[in-house]
């Protein structure tokens, strides 16, 4: 019995062959994340950070943090322009963007941790080097990705890289590589010394250098996941673990459901205008706080006692009106517009034979990171450095705007949306899941839950369900093309609220445990690759 969802079949497949034999619910996480950084090169990786939240079967929660952190180069101007303007793609493309990988440490901290013992750290590594080595087919919607970026691979690295060839890829292509099995073989014998020390850190300072980069080797030997508190919320007879900050995901939803406490009503049921406001208005208020207040806790007092408190809740909803939105001006500050691109995240849901369970969340940020591959190592290098505010009140790449709390500063982490979450009722799991999105991820999980458990919806409808999301500024509503009726839409533009169409807010992956104990895995079918393996 065990149950793995993930963002690819050959992923999801390769953590359940751990299941099957004796290994537990980290041991698969390691084995899914180590084959999705093969078949799903986009944001499965070797060369970017990632989030655990794991309960064992006696109800114990852990929560990793790997996410990557600045280089000791670091500048906090280092994306602006002589006269203080942000340089256009310097964060997001090339170099500089990439921050300290913090992946492989993050799998050996899982592994020595909460590893079952009954399988070896080698052998977690078998289906990824056997996907890289022999190659696999490649699918439509990787066929589709790899072209979609095909100049900036050409761009960035030499031709003889393995996403590069000479007619366009169509599904079913062979990708094959070499390069990054030996990577593989060498951690799986070394640990993660044999990435953060020797020569594949030597491959990673070159490729740096090689594009005028800042990364050291001091910054790689350097790099530390560290163990956090798990961030714990109380609701109704709900209790949420999920990702504390650097993850802001833990904070917004925790906001969130106490600004709205049990003021949903389930009758008028999850589209109705009044309810939509509520959430909108609770979403709106809870990234204004985000942007205002929240970063790496290394470098920042934050008092989450008083942002979390019925008080200061109670406080910012004051100015909440049941019949006009709030707009975000009075709240914050500067607006500006957002486009939204398809970006790259993924998430694995695990729950093993004696439920134990994992939820991560893992990235290179943007589809293949920064697009520069390292040649010998074989892998891409992230762009989370544009997760930092490059300037107060700049819009990243995902329109947030943020304070001096996430300035860049050298060894800082950058601040995130990631929140891998898994959910106990009445002190049994229920839930487990997570999202690829930016900050979409939290509203995502958010309705997810709130779809389940106000809304009486199952599992399945929970997650394929359209949505909608508020991040405070810009100041509108994203709304996925089919959420909302006209009639909604002409509710909330009454109440004053700005709709706008996007394609698709996240793409969740979830197990649920039904009152007898069975596993029931959900898949979004927002994408064709996502899937459910389970025996
Ligand atoms: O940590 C964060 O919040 C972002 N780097 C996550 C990016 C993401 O979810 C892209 N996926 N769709």
């Amino acid at each position: 019995m065990g149950m793995v969802v993930a963002a690819h079949p050959l992923a999801a497949e390769a953590g359940l062959s751990i299941l099957r034999h004796n290994g537990n619910a980290a041991d698969a996480a390691i084995a899914t994340q180590l084959a999705l950084a093969v078949v799903y090169p986009r944001a499965g990786n070797l060369g970017g950070g990632g989030f655990l939240v794991y309960r064992e079967a006696d109800g114990k929660v852990h929560s990793l943090d790997y996410r990557e952190v600045a280089p000791a180069a670091a500048d906090r101007d280092m994306f602006l322009d002589s006269a203080g303007q942000v340089v256009t793609g310097l964060s997001t493309k090339g170099i500089l963007a990439a921050a300290v990988p913090g992946t492989v440490a993050g799998l050996e901290a899982t592994f020595r941790k909460l590893g079952s013992g009954q399988v070896s750290w080698e052998a977690l590594f078998k289906p990824a080097i056997d996907l890289a080595e022999s190659g696999f087919h490649i699918t439509a919607e990787e066929a589709e990705r790899l072209n979609k970026y095909r100049d900036d691979f050409a761009a960035f690295n030499p031709p003889d890289m393995p996403f590069l060839k000479a007619t366009p890829w169509v599904t079913g292509d062979l990708l094959v590589q070499k390069r990054l099995a030996s990577t593989l073989r060498k951690i799986a014998s070394e640990f993660c010394k044999g990435f953060y020390e020797g020569t594949i850190a030597e491959a990673i300072v070159e490729t740096s250098e090689t594009h005028n980069g800042i990364l050291t080797l001091n910054d790689l030997e350097s790099y530390r996941p560290i163990w956090r508190t798990p961030c714990h919320i109380y609701h109704g007879e709900y209790r949420l673990y999920t990702m504390g900050l650097p993850s802001s995901g833990g904070v917004i939803i925790g906001q969130v459901l106490q600004m709205i406490g049990d003021k949903l009503d389930p009758e008028k049921g999850f589209r109705h205008p009044d309810n939509v406001h509520l959430i909108t208005e609770a979403e709106r208020r809870a990234f204004a706080d985000r942007a205002h207040f929240l970063g790496d806790t290394a470098f920042n007092t934050i008092n989450l006692n008083i942002l979390l408190s019925p008080e200061y809740l109670l406080e910012k909803w004051m100015d909440f009106d049941p019949e006009k939105a709030t707009s975000s001006q009075t709240i914050g500050i500067n607006p500006y517009t957002l486009t939204l691109e398809k970006f790259e995240t993924t998430h694995i849901s695990i729950v093993d034979r004696n439920g134990c369970a994992a939820s991560v969340t893992t990235t290179l940020n943007d589809n293949y990171g920064c697009k520069v591959w390292v040649p010998n190592g074989g892998f891409f290098l992230n762009n989370e450095m544009d997760d930092f505010t490059i300037k107060p009140g700049a819009p990243n790449f995902y329109g947030l705007v943020g304070s001096e709390a996430n300035a860049i500063a050298p060894g800082k982490r950058m601040l995130s949306s990631m929140t891998p979450t898994i959910i106990e009722k009445r002190g049994k799991l229920y839930m487990v899941l997570g999202t690829p999105g930016g900050p979409t991820i939290t509203t995502s999980i958010l309705q997810v839950f709130l779809n389940n458990t106000v809304f009486g919806m199952d599992i399945h409808d929970a997650v394929q369900s359209s949505r909608y999301h508020h991040q405070w500024f810009p100041d509108q509503i994203q709304c996925e093309e089919n959420a909302f009726s006209p009639k909604l839409v002409e509710a909330l533009s009454t109440k004053g609220h700005n709709i706008t169409w996007v394609k698709s807010l996240g793409t969740i992956e979830a197990i649920y445990i039904d009152s007898t104990g069975t596993m029931v895995g959900a898949a979004d079918r927002r994408r064709m690759d996502d899937h459910v393996a389970a025996w």
